[in-house]
Formats: structure tokens, sequence, C-alpha cells
């Protein structure tokens, strides 16, 4: 008998073939909306493996309700949303998907950075609305990216491939995280910072941290008003390492120049929510991993996690956390 699996999300059809294969798949075959909890509850009930999403909640009343779950697979890297000590608690295998997103987040992020730097919503919005009536010395002013300083939070896989784009467009960077890493500074040539040096002096903040409670709120009002009055700040990581209140004050009254988030608090954002009629702020629907082969590798590498965990086998990628 193959084991039965819940599966949270459509997936693409290669990965979902491959599970097929050897596992009885009951899928949410839908992308949007995403199942309710109690419907992730209910139809995992009697499944030996979960492949879930970072939307997910995946807590300890519903290890519970699934005696029988023995896997669960997460289709991203990070897992902020299962109770891993619950699972450890409960035997039950956890696996993410780190590594395959790594090029196509700092590609965002890298993106992100230079619309912002650049106004390119600005500039869109500025040509539909029927603005652009003439060329002009101080329409639509940006600022350099080249030669300009980058910090980076966190200086993990992500954090490491934003330095080496950023080397190409001659960027200084400075880099913070809970250590130095001396042979990364040989290697990028990048420069080590305390967080509160690094947000003085960058021109741009890029967060690439986990969520965790020790980032939870990381960048409130202290730290917006430490930085540079022409500082952009980018998150690709988790909304809530962000306190949005504080944020939408410092965009507001100029404290910094910008900022463009892939990831918001709450998320998705409301359409009415009040950081959106901010002109000076740039938001993604979270799809910094969102290109066709990246998803592809993702979803992948969750089915093997899962059927590697069903036939009693280590999973290739567990969570280290
Ligand atoms: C992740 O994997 O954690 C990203 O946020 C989505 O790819």
């Amino acid at each position: 008998m193959r084991p039965e699996v819940f599966v949270t999300r459509r997936l693409p059809a290669l990965a979902l073939e491959e599970l097929s294969q050897s596992c009885q798949v009951d899928m949410w075959d839908h992308e949007s909306p995403p199942p309710p909890y109690e419907t992730i509850v209910a139809r995992t009930r009697d499944k030996e493996g979960l492949l879930c999403l970072l939307t997910d909640r995946i807590d300890a009343a519903l290890m519970d309700a699934a005696p029988g779950l023995k896997v669960i697979s997460q289709c991203a890297v990070g897992y902020d949303n299962i109770d891993i000590q619950a699972a450890r608690a409960r035997h039950i295998a956890v696996g993410n998907t780190p590594g395959v997103l790594t090029e196509a987040t700092a590609d965002f992020a890298f993106a992100l950075l230079m619309a912002s730097a650049r106004r390119i919503g600005e500039a869109i919005d500025y040509v539909r609305n029927g603005d652009w009536k003439t060329w002009g010395l101080t329409i639509l002013l940006g600022q350099d990216v080249h030669r300009a300083t980058l910090g980076i939070v966190g200086m993990g896989r992500i954090g490491q491939a934003l330095a080496r784009r950023a080397e190409g467009f001659e960027m200084r960077v400075l880099y913070s995280d809970v250590a130095r890493q001396p042979s990364l500074e040989a290697r990028l040539g990048v420069e080590y910072a305390a967080f509160d040096d690094l947000l003085q002096q960058a021109d741009f903040v890029s967060l690439h941290v986990n969520l965790t409670p020790q980032t939870t709120g990381l960048i409130g009002s202290r730290e917006l008003a430490l930085m540079k009055q022409n500082a952009i700040l980018i998150n690709t990581s988790r909304g809530q390492v962000v306190d949005p209140q504080a944020l939408y004050q410092a965009l507001k009254s100029g404290r910094i120049a910008g900022a463009a988030l892939d990831v918001t608090d709450p998320e998705p954002l409301p359409p009415d929510h009040r950081l959106l009629s901010l002109p000076n702020l740039i938001v993604a629907p979270h799809i910094a991993s969102a290109t066709e082969s990246t998803r592809g590798r993702m979803a992948l590498m969750a089915v093997h996690n899962l059927i590697a965990g069903l036939e009693g086998n280590p999973l290739p990628n567990p969570v280290s956390g």
C-alpha cells in the first residue's frame, strides 16, 4: 500500500507525477484561496505525510490530530509556520528546500533595490497616468546604485548571493550577522559591521535573516532613525522582521528615502493598507523565488524529502532549527 499524503497546494506537474508514483496523493488543487487551517487538519488526520507551504500553520494541535503523521515537508526554505519543537517531540521529521532558491531570491532582492533606487514603479505610473509631458532635469530623480554602500543583514546563502551581484556594481558591501565570517570577507570583498554601524553607513539595507523571536521587529523606529536619510530598505526575508507602523512613519516623514518589500506584515497586505498609499514604497506579493525553474526545483526537493521520510530514510534536507 502506498502511503497517503496531503498536499496543501497545487504542485508543478513533474513534482506531482513523481509524488504520485510513491504515494496516494490528496491535493488541495488550487492556488487561491489556500486551504483553511481546519481543512488542513481534517485532510491530514489520516495521512502519513504532509507537504505544505509557508502560509500554512502547522502546529501541535494539527500534529495531535494526525497520529500517523511521519513527515512534514515544507516547500520553502523558511519554516517559521511550523512548530518544530512539537514535531520533534512527536518524532515527526521536518524538511525544507534550501539552496535551490538562493539565486532567484538574490536576483529579486537586487531587482527591488534597483527599482526602488531608480523609482521604476513611480515612473511606470507617471507614463500611464499621462503625466509625461516633457524631458526635465529634475523629473523623477533617483539614487545611484553603482558605488553606493549596501548593508546586508544576515550573511547566509542569499545574503552572499546578493553580495556577488553588488560586486558588479562596484558597491561597498557591509554585512552584519550573529558571527563574523573572515573567510567570506576575503572571498567576497565584504566588510563586517556591527548592526547599528551598518544601519548608519548603508545607502541600501537588505534583510536576509530567518524569522525568530530575536529577529521579529528587528527593524523598528530606533533602527529606522539610525539609517541615512537617502537610505532604502529592502526586505525579502519575512514581513514580521520590520515593524510596519514604524516603517510607515519613516517613509511618510522622509526619515528614509524608500523601501521595497517582497514580504509584509500582515501578508497579504490588504489593498486599503496605509503603507500602499506611499509613493516611495514598492510592494511585491512574496514572489522572490517565483521563477518557473526555481519553483519546480523547490517542489521536487519537497517531494524528495517527503518520500525519503515515508520510506524510513533520512530526509535529504532536514530542517536544522
Ligand atoms: C522561502 O522559501 O522561505 C521563501 O520565502 C519563498 O520562496
